[in-house]
């Protein structure tokens, strides 16, 4: 089994943890690994390669942190340009025997039972052998619009996918009950996904076999700009997931997060009795339940509650915890400026 691991965004509401040039994936976020190494030992318990698709710079960051696993067996496809994961996926699964059966995952996320994990990927690799798109459900607990929502019905069919509903489409759907949360990791035969994605979308299909046809490999696949420009551009979830009648869901109780804001990044994280983070190098008077990431100098904080502090040094973000949504903004606001 491949494990394909998809480096391609920039994790923005995590700034100024996240940079462009170094990705929230990368950066050590626990136990001082990053959330890509610990996708990396995770899946390599049952895969027994690594096919990265990221862009050029991450590729280098990739190679250190494998390195660093002493991983070996590893694949790389680098993209010039981002078109969203269903020609990451295509492309990828082009180079690789079509009965190859694949594990397709982001690198930021996190699973903190592994132990299930393990289990749901075996049930997982049962309905991938016969020929179906895997999914994995998680059991939604709020009307989160930034996710796919999979309609389930007995135990591992799929009624029907749905990407990124709005408010009140997903409220109703956690009132259903028979919805799960898409995780954003699939598993299947190459060769299975590659003929969906021929029938619903056959231009990123052709466009991508042209791309790779026309591509340099030495032992690296590297596609040209033009040819990536080519390919239109969607996610695998409205390309296929959506349109398939292939699509299976495992419900998957696993403790996944996808550490998407700080609020989030707070939940996952170790705190102490009083609900901070741990961190030596906070003095706190009075503080509770803070985030307060940074280990360049002392960050003191009296009576300080609810607060998200992150200090890199170069930069140092204040939010209230709760609205850390919004700090993709501060992105902005920044590219704006500098
Ligand atoms: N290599 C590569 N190239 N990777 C990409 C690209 C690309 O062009 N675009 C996105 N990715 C990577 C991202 O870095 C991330 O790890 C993963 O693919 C998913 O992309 P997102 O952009 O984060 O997708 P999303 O959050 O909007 O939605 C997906 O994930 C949700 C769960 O986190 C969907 O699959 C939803 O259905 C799902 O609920
Ligand atoms: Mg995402």
């Amino acid at each position: 089994m491949t494990n394909i691991i998809l480096c391609g965004g920039s994790g923005t509401r995590l700034w100024p943890i996240s940079r462009t040039l170094m990705p929230k994936q990368f950066v050590k976020l626990f136990d001082n690994k990053s959330l890509f190494q610990l996708t990396v030992e995770r899946n390599s318990k049952v895969c027994n390669s690594q096919f990265i698709v990221s862009n050029a710079e991450q590729y280098f960051l990739s190679v250190d942190q494998l390195e660093e696993l002493k991983k070996e067996n590893n694949k790389y496809l680098l993209e010039p340009v981002g078109r969203n994961t269903a020609p990451a996926i295509a492309l990828a699964c082009m180079e690789l025997d079509p009965e190859e059966i694949v594990l397709v995952t982001p690198s930021d996320h996190l699973i903190k039972n592994e132990e299930e994990y393990s289990k749901v990927l075996e049930k997982a690799k049962e309905l991938a052998l016969k020929d179906n798109l895997v999914t994995f459900g998680i059991t939604p607990t709020f009307a989160e619009t930034g996710f796919g929502y999979i309609e389930s019905e007995n135990e591992y069919d799929v009624k029907a996918f749905h990407e990124k509903p709005d408010f009140e489409t997903a409220t109703s759907y956690l009132e259903a009950g028979n919805y799960y949360w898409n995780s954003g990791m699939f598993m299947f035969k190459a060769g299975v996904f590659l003929e969906e994605l021929k029938k619903y979308s056959p231009e990123i299909f052709d466009t991508s076999k042209d791309a790779l046809a026309n591509s340099s490999k030495d032992n690296i696949t590297r596609i040209k700009h033009e040819d990536m420009m080519n390919i239109p551009e969607d996610s695998i979830d409205y390309a296929v997931m959506e349109k398939s009648s292939k699509v299976k869901v495992v419900p998957s109780d696993i403790a996944w997060s996808d550490v998407g804001s700080f609020d989030s990044l707070y939940e996952e994280l170790p705190k102490d009795e009083n609900g901070n983070t741990l961190n030596k190098n906070h003095v706190s008077v009075n503080s509770k339940n803070n985030l307060i990431y940074g280990n360049q100098r002392k960050i003191a904080t009296v009576d300080i509650e609810d607060c998200i502090i992150v200090d890199t040094g170069d930069a140092l973000l204040i939010s209230k915890k709760g609205s850390s949504q919004k700090v993709k903004k501060v992105v902005e606001e920044v590219r704006k400026t500098t």
